[in-house]
């Protein structure tokens, strides 16, 4: 627990594609890292800030084709400029730790692997949008495709917010194939969580992944 308590502040980001627990793990990562006595912001992409919350709405709303690879690229990541501008680096300057769902990667992901955009056009917007402030932690949530899709498909929370769902399983493979890339090529900074199983043990996966992090980076 000390090496909780000592750390700097962290930027940890959530990522996955749909219907993983994204959302369950991450209010239960929060309790236990308050429960530790830390200072903790909770955010999402696309939002966090006004102006992202007001490119989100354009962004998951609509029909799955309304905006081609390009566009998306560049909405999501006009969105995560403004988050970063507005809450992520100044909470950081804060002392607060901040866990994100979703950042840059599910560009690359999405956009790239499912929508096809070259690797170097997003390698080159996420540069300049991120600068350095990119993750200092990444748990990439996976399951099988067909299991996070029935999930994702059975709530009903938001019936508007639904465009990425309804795109054909194919896409859906794309990403999940897409994330474990990403956490293969950047295994300092992305831990693979294996997301079958009850909130607990999923949880429990997390949270030693995160000690394992913190001990590589104390020793
Ligand atoms: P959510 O369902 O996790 O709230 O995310 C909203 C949707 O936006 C989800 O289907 C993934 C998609 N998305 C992208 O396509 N590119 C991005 O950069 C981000 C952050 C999300």
């Amino acid at each position: 627990m000390e090496l909780l308590t000592k750390s700097r502040p962290l930027f940890i980001t959530f990522e996955g594609g749909e219907g993983v627990g994204k959302s369950t793990q991450i209010r239960v990562f929060r309790e236990f890292l308050e429960k530790s006595g830390l200072q903790v912001v909770m955010t999402r992409e696309p939002g966090g800030c006004d102006n992202a919350l007001a490119l989100r709405k354009m962004l998951v709303e609509g029909d799955a084709d309304r905006w081609d690879g390009l566009s998306e690229t560049l909405l999501y990541s006009a969105a995560r400029n403004e988050h970063l501008r507005e809450v992520i680096r100044p909470e950081l300057k804060n002392g607060r730790w901040i866990i994100c769902d979703r950042f840059a990667d599910s560009t690359h992901v999405y956009q790239g692997e499912g929508r096809g955009m070259p690797y170097d056009v997003l390698e080159y917007v996420s540069n300049i949008v991120v600068k350095d402030t990119w993750p200092d932690l990444t748990f990439v949530l996976d399951m099988p495709t067909e299991d996070g899709l029935y999930r994702a498909r059975g709530r009903q929370e938001n019936m508007f917010e639904n465009r990425f769902e309804t795109i054909e399983d194919s896409f859906h493979e794309r990403v999940r194939q897409g994330f474990l890339k990403i956490a293969k090529k950047n295994p300092q900074r992305c831990r693979v969580i294996d997301a079958n199983g009850t909130i607990e043990e999923v949880h429990e996966r997390v949270k030693n992944a995160l000690f394992q992090y913190l001990q590589e980076k104390a020793a």
